[in-house]
């Protein structure tokens, strides 16, 4: 038994958690760590860099909780070489990261690429080759240049071309030593997030302007695994989608109805036309006349093969009928009993479980990934300096147990990587929430180790 905890939290994690060792998973497991480009860079006007969706949607009051942006954030621009030595020393392997789109593309397609953006991401992957961190590029996490955004965005679908130029620009440049790549980090939240709920970027509230961003999102996938297959030869693509296990909250047939169409829309709306179905055709129906334009080869695009799926957990859903909740006529209502982080998600190892199951039953998914999975909870530094952040070591802890569990039932778990590297722009949340297993001092940009990365290098390196 080698739990090797920070000493401060031994005792809970002994109460709670029983033997997990490295050496209990397989050798070629990767196990890394994960961050994007928005939530950490800053240095949002360096460099030729142009404005993003997220840099217009920060000037909005209200939109952000603490009124901030990414426009400083970790400072990961100058500081990378001191967060890359950070996360080789937790022992990972594999290092999860994106890239700006408009540090790229700055004036458009067609247009010659930003040399300094450009540069910038080569030195960066160079950095984590020399510290023994394989890179794995996402090309999308939620950065959209604003003036594709001008002329609708992902609902727009040029957009898709200019995605499939982006793509190709960065494979040639990178693909001599980026294996790995991510095409969209969790397209449900590019499209409904941003485009119906409106509390991210771009801040629309429009269902049928959602489906349509969404459909062009699925598509923009299809085409990037396209371009990475022509540039990159041994390439390794996925999709990370962000995947919510979710119960009934009843046993009545509107609560089961309910919990099936919420599904449809969360779920299966992503891995049935990424895995060859089409959309699904009850989600569809409800859609009606707002259901997106496509062309005849999207769909045979959309599912082009991909090696891996990446999959990012943090919590399961509880959905109850309710007529006027959304086009799916449900809602999400507190599980009753269920443990939940400082942010309100609810903590579940046993639904990261129950997920991994299902998209191997399901969906037949060979190799998967957890691209993302962590918590948030307020952290509070003592005197010394020392963060003992034990929900957090707990909640990495269980969630890996699961993650164990999943491998001995035979499922095709690959690798895992912690949300996230160090604190850094919880998107609407601003900095009000923390996730990193560094924590970050944003006044002052010190980076301390917390007990969670403590365990988990201690983990790590047994
Ligand atoms: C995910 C996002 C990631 C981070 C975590 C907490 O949905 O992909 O950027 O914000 O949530």
């Amino acid at each position: 038994m080698s739990l090797a905890p920070a000493p401060a939290t031994a005792s809970l994690l002994a109460a709670n958690v029983p033997a997990l060792r490295r050496r209990d998973f397989p050798a070629d497991f990767r196990w890394g760590c994960s961050t994007s480009a928005y939530q950490i860079e800053g240095a949002a006007t360096l460099d030729g860099r142009a404005e993003s969706i997220w840099d217009r949607f920060c000037t909005v009051r209200g939109n952000i909780r603490d009124g901030s942006s990414g426009a400083v954030a970790c400072d990961h621009y100058h500081r990378w070489p001191e967060d890359l030595d950070l996360a080789a020393q937790l022992g990972i392997g594999a290092y999860r990261f994106s890239i700006a789109w408009p540090r790229i593309l700055a004036d458009g397609a067609g247009k010659p690429p930003n040399a300094k953006g450009l540069d910038f991401y080569s030195r960066l992957i160079d950095g984590m080759l020399a510290r023994g961190l394989e890179p794995w590029a996402t090309l999308y996490h939620w950065d959209l240049p604003q003036r594709l955004q001008e002329r609708g965005g992902w609902s727009h679908r040029d957009t898709v071309d200019e995605f499939a130029e982006f793509t190709d620009v960065l494979s040639r440049r990178l693909g001599d030593r980026v294996r790995r790549w991510i095409t969209h980090n969790e397209p449900w939240c590019s499209a409904f997030i941003g485009c119906y709920d409106g509390t991210h970027a771009p801040g629309l509230r429009d269902w049928r302007t959602a489906l349509q961003a969404c459909h062009h999102v699925l598509l923009s996938h299809g085409r990037a695994v396209q371009v990475l297959r022509a540039n990159v030869p041994g390439a390794q693509v996925g999709i990370a989608l962000s995947l919510h296990p979710n119960s009934s909250a009843s046993a009545s047939a509107a609560d089961v109805a309910a919990t099936r169409r919420y599904d449809g829309l969360r779920n299966r709306w992503f891995l049935d036309p990424l895995y060859g179905r089409g959309y699904p055709a009850d989600i569809w129906a409800l859609c009606g006349d707002n259901a997106p334009r496509m062309e005849s080869s999207d769909l045979a695009t959309i599912a082009a093969p991909t090696d891996f799926l990446g999959v990012n957990y943090y919590f399961p859903e509880t959905i109850a009928h309710a007529p006027n909740d959304g086009p799916m006529s449900a809602r999400v209502v507190p599980t009753p009993g269920a443990e939940r982080t400082d942010l309100g998600w609810e903590v579940s190892p046993a639904g990261l479980l129950v997920l991994l199951e299902r998209l191997q039953r399901e969906y037949g998914a060979q190799q998967i990934y957890i691209t993302e999975n962590g918590a948030s909870y307020e952290d509070h530094p003592a005197a010394d300096g020392t963060i003992d952040d034990a929900k957090r070591c707990l909640y990495l802890q269980q969630h890996l147990l699961a993650v164990r569990e999943a491998i001995e039932r035979g499922l095709p778990v690959k690798g895992y990587f912690a949300w996230t590297l160090m604190d850094n722009f919880e998107w609407a949340e601003g900095y009000t929430r923390r996730f990193g297993l560094v924590h970050v001092d944003f006044a002052t940009q010190q980076r301390r180790l917390k007990h969670s990365g403590a365990w988990y290098r201690s983990f790590l390196r047994e």
